[in-house]
């Protein structure tokens, strides 16, 4: 986990602004939910802390660490899409592990981290399952589980 700090962000989209000045600080191990109705800028906010948008202006801090004016991969986060997200080619560990592996992560350690996340969402007799079977037959129940599920 990590702390996250954000000052006094903005972000336009041409001469539109969608985020107008949020300050917002999250604690290391803090669980916090955005919610507001459609089109308010949840996903910008969670797009512009994973990188995926520039900032207007503003500053982001991970775990004390400017990283507003860094890449997406520099960021050391990973971010679960609304819309399905996974290589339908691999399995649920080789999903699961994919960060992990691209970040050159100890094989043993990869596979505690997967195992102890399979074993909180319940998922652990699914692991070796190709994602696209499983999210065929138990769609309803692993979406809810996994997270792959929110509304759009
Ligand atoms: N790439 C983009 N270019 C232009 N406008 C955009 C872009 N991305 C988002 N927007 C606009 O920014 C505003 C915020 O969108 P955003 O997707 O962050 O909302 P949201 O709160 O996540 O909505 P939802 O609950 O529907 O997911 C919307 O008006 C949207 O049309
Ligand atoms: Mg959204």
């Amino acid at each position: 986990m990590a702390s996250v700090k954000m000052e006094s962000i903005y972000k336009q989209f041409g001469n539109t602004e969608v985020i107008h000045g949020v300050d917002l600080e999250v604690d290391d191990n803090e669980f916090v939910v955005l919610v507001g109705p459609s089109g308010c800028g949840k996903s910008t906010l969670l797009r512009l802390i994973a990188g995926l948008e520039d900032v207007t202006s503003g500053e982001i801090e991970i775990d004390g660490v400017r990283v507003d004016y860094l890449p997406p991969a520099k960021r050391g986060i990973a971010m679960v899409f609304q819309s399905y997200a996974l290589y339908p080619h691999m399995n649920v560990y080789q999903n699961m592990s994919f960060g992990l592996r691209l970040a050159k992560t100890a094989k043993q350690i990869v596979d505690q981290k997967v195992r102890d996340a399979a074993e909180v969402l319940q998922i652990t007799e699914l692991l070796e399952r190709k994602t696209e079977r499983t999210f065929r037959r138990t769609k309803t129940k692993s979406c809810h589980r996994t997270g792959h599920c929110q509304g759009s």
